[in-house]
Protein backbone atom coordinates (compact mmCIF):
# COMPACT_ATOMS: atom_id res chain seq x y z
CA UNK A 1 0.00 0.00 0.00
CA UNK A 2 1.23 3.69 -1.03
CA UNK A 3 -0.28 5.69 2.02
CA UNK A 4 -0.41 9.87 0.78
CA UNK A 5 0.29 11.55 4.03
CA UNK A 6 -0.84 15.27 4.59
CA UNK A 7 -2.95 16.25 1.89
CA UNK A 8 -3.86 19.29 0.79
CA UNK A 9 -6.33 19.77 -1.94
CA UNK A 10 -4.51 17.64 -4.99
CA UNK A 11 -1.17 17.44 -2.96
CA UNK A 12 0.10 15.30 -0.25
CA UNK A 13 3.44 15.83 1.65
CA UNK A 14 5.04 12.82 2.16
CA UNK A 15 3.72 8.94 0.63
CA UNK A 16 4.19 6.30 2.77
CA UNK A 17 4.92 3.10 1.61
CA UNK A 18 4.02 -0.18 4.17
CA UNK A 19 2.14 -3.12 4.39
CA UNK A 20 3.75 -4.92 1.77
CA UNK A 21 3.07 -8.49 2.50
CA UNK A 22 4.51 -11.55 0.45
CA UNK A 23 4.06 -14.43 1.46
CA UNK A 24 6.14 -16.84 -0.97
CA UNK A 25 8.90 -17.40 1.00
CA UNK A 26 11.92 -18.14 -1.09
CA UNK A 27 10.80 -16.20 -4.39
CA UNK A 28 12.31 -12.77 -3.53
CA UNK A 29 8.84 -11.13 -4.73
CA UNK A 30 9.04 -8.53 -2.16
CA UNK A 31 11.78 -6.34 -3.58
CA UNK A 32 9.44 -6.31 -7.18
CA UNK A 33 6.49 -5.25 -5.31
CA UNK A 34 8.07 -2.76 -3.33
CA UNK A 35 9.98 -1.34 -6.41
CA UNK A 36 6.74 -1.16 -8.41
CA UNK A 37 4.77 0.60 -5.62
CA UNK A 38 7.43 3.03 -4.85
CA UNK A 39 7.97 3.85 -9.06
CA UNK A 40 4.36 3.52 -9.62
CA UNK A 41 3.83 6.75 -6.91
CA UNK A 42 6.83 8.72 -8.10
CA UNK A 43 5.86 8.45 -11.53
CA UNK A 44 2.31 8.97 -11.42
CA UNK A 45 1.42 10.77 -7.69
CA UNK A 46 4.67 12.04 -6.50
CA UNK A 47 4.56 13.64 -3.03
CA UNK A 48 6.01 17.08 -2.73
CA UNK A 49 8.89 15.86 -0.20
CA UNK A 50 9.28 12.40 0.47
CA UNK A 51 8.47 9.08 -0.35
CA UNK A 52 9.30 7.16 3.06
CA UNK A 53 8.98 3.64 4.98
CA UNK A 54 8.80 2.77 8.65
CA UNK A 55 11.02 0.02 10.36
CA UNK A 56 11.35 -1.06 14.08
CA UNK A 57 14.87 -2.24 14.89
CA UNK A 58 14.19 -5.85 15.59
CA UNK A 59 12.35 -6.15 12.01
CA UNK A 60 14.89 -7.84 9.72
CA UNK A 61 13.44 -8.55 6.78
CA UNK A 62 12.39 -5.70 6.16
CA UNK A 63 15.30 -3.81 7.19
CA UNK A 64 17.24 -5.96 4.52
CA UNK A 65 14.64 -5.74 2.02
CA UNK A 66 14.20 -1.40 2.07
CA UNK A 67 18.11 -0.78 3.33
CA UNK A 68 20.02 -3.72 1.78
CA UNK A 69 18.06 -5.17 -1.60
CA UNK A 70 16.20 -1.55 -2.50
CA UNK A 71 19.15 0.58 -1.31
CA UNK A 72 16.49 3.29 0.75
CA UNK A 73 18.30 5.69 2.82
CA UNK A 74 17.92 6.40 6.01
CA UNK A 75 16.39 9.38 7.42
CA UNK A 76 19.17 10.71 9.55
CA UNK A 77 17.58 14.81 10.09
CA UNK A 78 16.11 14.30 13.50
CA UNK A 79 13.19 17.28 12.67
CA UNK A 80 12.53 15.37 9.43
CA UNK A 81 12.23 11.92 11.70
CA UNK A 82 10.19 13.79 14.09
CA UNK A 83 7.81 15.46 11.36
CA UNK A 84 7.38 11.90 9.92
CA UNK A 85 6.42 10.52 13.37
CA UNK A 86 3.40 12.80 13.79
CA UNK A 87 2.35 13.00 10.46
CA UNK A 88 2.52 9.35 9.55
CA UNK A 89 1.18 8.10 12.91
CA UNK A 90 -1.71 10.45 13.33
CA UNK A 91 -4.38 7.37 13.45
CA UNK A 92 -2.74 4.40 14.19
CA UNK A 93 -3.62 2.35 17.10
CA UNK A 94 -2.04 4.53 20.47
CA UNK A 95 -0.44 1.09 21.68
CA UNK A 96 1.57 1.76 17.99
CA UNK A 97 2.77 5.57 19.10
CA UNK A 98 5.52 6.40 20.14
CA UNK A 99 7.88 3.40 19.67
CA UNK A 100 10.97 3.81 18.43
CA UNK A 101 11.10 3.14 14.73
CA UNK A 102 14.14 4.01 11.57
CA UNK A 103 12.45 5.95 8.71
CA UNK A 104 14.16 5.07 5.16
CA UNK A 105 13.76 7.53 2.07
CA UNK A 106 13.16 6.71 -1.52
CA UNK A 107 15.68 9.52 -3.06
CA UNK A 108 15.87 10.38 -6.72
CA UNK A 109 19.25 8.16 -6.69
CA UNK A 110 17.66 4.55 -5.66
CA UNK A 111 15.57 5.15 -8.42
CA UNK A 112 17.61 3.39 -11.21
CA UNK A 113 18.22 0.57 -8.72
CA UNK A 114 14.60 -0.26 -8.05
CA UNK A 115 14.16 -0.03 -12.14
CA UNK A 116 16.66 -2.70 -12.83
CA UNK A 117 15.44 -4.84 -10.40
CA UNK A 118 12.08 -4.49 -12.20
CA UNK A 119 13.79 -4.83 -15.90
CA UNK A 120 15.44 -8.24 -14.35
CA UNK A 121 12.20 -9.23 -12.94
CA UNK A 122 10.90 -8.81 -16.38
CA UNK A 123 13.94 -10.22 -18.25
CA UNK A 124 13.39 -13.79 -15.72
CA UNK A 125 10.32 -13.76 -16.83
CA UNK A 126 8.83 -15.46 -13.78
CA UNK A 127 9.48 -15.66 -10.09
CA UNK A 128 11.93 -18.14 -9.37
CA UNK A 129 12.65 -20.20 -6.36
CA UNK A 130 16.28 -22.16 -6.03
CA UNK A 131 14.50 -25.43 -6.41
CA UNK A 132 13.42 -23.88 -9.73
CA UNK A 133 9.44 -23.44 -9.19
CA UNK A 134 8.70 -20.78 -11.36
CA UNK A 135 5.52 -17.86 -10.79
CA UNK A 136 4.83 -15.49 -13.46
CA UNK A 137 3.94 -11.99 -11.95
CA UNK A 138 2.14 -10.04 -14.24
CA UNK A 139 3.54 -6.40 -13.90
CA UNK A 140 1.85 -5.00 -17.16
CA UNK A 141 0.20 -2.18 -14.85
CA UNK A 142 3.37 -0.76 -15.03
CA UNK A 143 3.42 -0.19 -19.08
CA UNK A 144 -0.33 1.12 -18.78
CA UNK A 145 0.81 3.82 -16.85
CA UNK A 146 3.43 4.68 -18.56
CA UNK A 147 6.42 3.03 -17.41
CA UNK A 148 7.01 1.50 -19.85
CA UNK A 149 10.68 -0.72 -20.87
CA UNK A 150 12.18 1.84 -22.59
CA UNK A 151 11.30 4.04 -20.30
CA UNK A 152 12.46 2.17 -17.13
CA UNK A 153 15.89 1.41 -18.99
CA UNK A 154 16.50 4.60 -19.46
CA UNK A 155 15.73 5.52 -15.56
CA UNK A 156 18.36 2.43 -14.42
CA UNK A 157 20.71 4.32 -16.64
CA UNK A 158 20.05 6.81 -13.95
CA UNK A 159 18.33 9.18 -15.67
CA UNK A 160 15.31 10.77 -13.22
CA UNK A 161 14.33 13.36 -15.11
CA UNK A 162 10.84 12.75 -16.63
CA UNK A 163 10.51 15.13 -19.68
CA UNK A 164 13.91 12.93 -20.48
CA UNK A 165 11.97 9.49 -19.79
CA UNK A 166 8.62 10.54 -21.72
CA UNK A 167 11.32 11.40 -24.63
CA UNK A 168 11.64 7.94 -24.74
CA UNK A 169 9.89 5.70 -26.97
CA UNK A 170 6.10 4.75 -25.61
CA UNK A 171 5.90 1.32 -26.94
CA UNK A 172 8.33 -1.75 -26.58
CA UNK A 173 9.86 -3.15 -29.82
CA UNK A 174 8.51 -5.93 -31.08
CA UNK A 175 10.16 -8.91 -30.49
CA UNK A 176 12.94 -10.65 -33.39
C1 LIG B 1 9.14 -10.30 4.97
C2 LIG B 1 9.38 -10.02 3.53
C3 LIG B 1 10.47 -8.98 3.38
C4 LIG B 1 9.81 -11.28 2.80
O1 LIG B 1 10.11 -10.96 1.44
P1 LIG B 1 10.33 -12.07 0.31
O2 LIG B 1 10.81 -11.37 -0.92
O3 LIG B 1 9.11 -12.91 0.18
O4 LIG B 1 11.46 -12.90 1.00
P2 LIG B 1 12.34 -14.12 0.55
O5 LIG B 1 11.98 -15.32 1.38
O6 LIG B 1 12.33 -14.37 -0.92
O7 LIG B 1 13.78 -13.59 1.00
C5 LIG B 1 14.33 -12.44 0.40
C6 LIG B 1 15.54 -12.04 1.20
O8 LIG B 1 15.11 -11.61 2.51
C7 LIG B 1 15.81 -12.37 3.50
N1 LIG B 1 14.92 -12.57 4.65
C8 LIG B 1 13.69 -13.14 4.63
N2 LIG B 1 13.20 -13.17 5.89
C9 LIG B 1 14.15 -12.61 6.68
C10 LIG B 1 14.26 -12.37 8.09
N3 LIG B 1 13.27 -12.69 8.93
N4 LIG B 1 15.37 -11.77 8.55
C11 LIG B 1 16.39 -11.43 7.73
N5 LIG B 1 16.36 -11.64 6.39
C12 LIG B 1 15.24 -12.23 5.89
C13 LIG B 1 16.16 -13.68 2.82
O9 LIG B 1 17.27 -14.32 3.45
C14 LIG B 1 16.53 -13.19 1.42
O10 LIG B 1 17.84 -12.64 1.45
P3 LIG B 1 18.78 -12.64 0.13
O11 LIG B 1 18.06 -11.81 -0.92
O12 LIG B 1 20.03 -11.97 0.60
O13 LIG B 1 18.94 -14.05 -0.28
C15 LIG B 1 8.06 -9.55 2.92
O14 LIG B 1 7.02 -10.29 3.45
C16 LIG B 1 7.70 -8.10 3.05
O15 LIG B 1 7.04 -7.67 2.20
N6 LIG B 1 8.08 -7.30 4.05
C17 LIG B 1 7.92 -5.85 4.06
C18 LIG B 1 6.61 -5.41 4.64
C19 LIG B 1 6.57 -3.91 4.61
O16 LIG B 1 6.77 -3.29 3.59
N7 LIG B 1 6.33 -3.33 5.75
C20 LIG B 1 6.40 -1.91 5.87
C21 LIG B 1 7.72 -1.49 6.46
S1 LIG B 1 8.08 -2.37 7.96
Amino acid sequence: MAYPVASRNKHHLHTEIGTTLTRLAGFKSAQIAVAAIALKEWWRNPPDDMIVTEILPANNSSLHLYRDALGWEPVTNPAKTKELHRLCNEYIDPADKGRATIWFCCNKSVLPKMAQILLDYQDKGALKNKAGTAIPLDLGALDTIGLTRPRLEKLATGITDKNRLLSASISQPPHP
